[in-house]
């Protein structure tokens, strides 16, 4: 009744902000997303009768009470599934700094579920976890694959249908990402929070929904043509609203700091003299640049020296989610 499951971060190109149903986690509209290879959450989770209560150990260290109420309840979809009722112990890694926008929910809830999954012995089809993944976090049924990943909003009130899927495997365009950190501190307002607060707030959140469909068609076509110049530009345009949706909520969100402006700014520049960047950025300050294959170098070096970077990890698409044996 143990298993260790390994899952990858994600980050959106055409991002989910915004839920048609909060009890379930179905997402208001589709998203596409890019799954990377460096960044991921190693989790072993062991059901036994000797425990007394869920535990949740995280990086090393009992993890606050809030994360492991969270954790509990969402093992108890797992434990009525499996009509078991013996409590977990929970021990997950990250590689990468945990809630600030970079999507540590993803590959965690993502792993979480392929490692509950597999301890209570349910073998799930890949589908499946990715629908139990997205009761966890929307975003983590999309790092349940590998590559370039669509996720479906689904219509069905039970949820069934609201899954990702693969849209190409991870070799098939490996565009490379570089992540700039530009703050170690966690976000003040969780995605969860911001996106109902957006939806109960925004005048502008019925025309986000509207504008998605556009998006994930153009997103698509890019993808399907290897259109770099349009994936870029989508990304851009689609992360720039989302942003702008969460900053017209009451009180609005912002998830920048200084920094992250200044690197828009740079990015842009750089674009100007030919070279092929573009950014994204998710709940959080962290800047993410996409740019093609045997480009991150030259990218790393022209803004790795502005001041304040805390950290720059640069990666490329990865796979989706695995389990230990087997
Ligand atoms: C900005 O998946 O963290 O990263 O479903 O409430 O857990 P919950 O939200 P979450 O939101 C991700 C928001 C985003 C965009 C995206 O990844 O699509």
């Amino acid at each position: 009744m143990k298993r260790t499951a390994t899952a990858h971060a994600n980050i959106a190109l055409v991002k989910y902000w915004g839920k048609r149903d909060t009890r379930l986690n179905l997402p208001a509209t589709g998203s596409i997303s890019i799954t990377l290879k460096d960044l991921f959450t190693r989790t072993t989770v062991e059901f036994s009768p000797r425990l007394e209560g869920d535990t949740l150990i995280l990086n090393g260290s009992p993890s606050h009470h809030e994360k492991e109420k969270r954790v509990s309840r969402y093992l108890d979809i797992f434990r009525q599934c499996a009509r078991v009722d013996l409590f977990a112990r929970v021990e997950s890694e990250n590689n990468f700094p945990t809630g600030a926008g970079l999507a540590s929910s993803a590959s965690a809830f993502a792993a979480l579920a392929a490692a509950a999954d597999g301890a209570l012995n349910l073998q799930s089809s890949p589908t499946k976890l990715s629908e139990l993944a997205r009761r966890g976090s929307g975003s983590a049924a999309r790092s349940i694959f590998g590559g370039l990943v669509e996720m479906n909003p689904g219509q069905k009130n039970d949820g069934s249908d609201a899954v990702a899927s693969q849209l190409y495997p991870p070799g098939y365009w490996p565009l490379e990402v570089i992540i700039f950190i530009t703050t170690q501190f966690q976000k003040p307002v969780g995605s969860t929070q911001g996106m109902n607060l957006t939806a109960e707030t925004s005048p502008y959140y019925n025309d986000w929904i509207r504008s998605n469909a556009h998006d994930l068609d153009a997103m698509r076509r890019a993808i399907d043509t290897k259109d770099f110049q349009q994936l870029g530009e989508i990304s851009e345009a689609n992360c720039l609203k989302m942003h702008g949706l969460a900053m017209s909520a009451n009180p609005g969100i912002i998830y920048w700091n200084g920094l992250t402006v200044t690197l828009l700014h740079e990015i842009r520049s750089l674009r100007k003299r030919g070279i092929p960047a573009y950014f994204t950025i998710d709940a959080g300050p962290q800047v993410k640049v996409l740019c093609p294959s045997g480009n991150s170098g030259k990218i790393k070096d022209e803004l790795r020296h502005i001041p304040g970077i805390k950290q720059v990890m640069v990666t490329t698409t990865g796979p989706g989610v695995t389990i230990e044996g087997e």
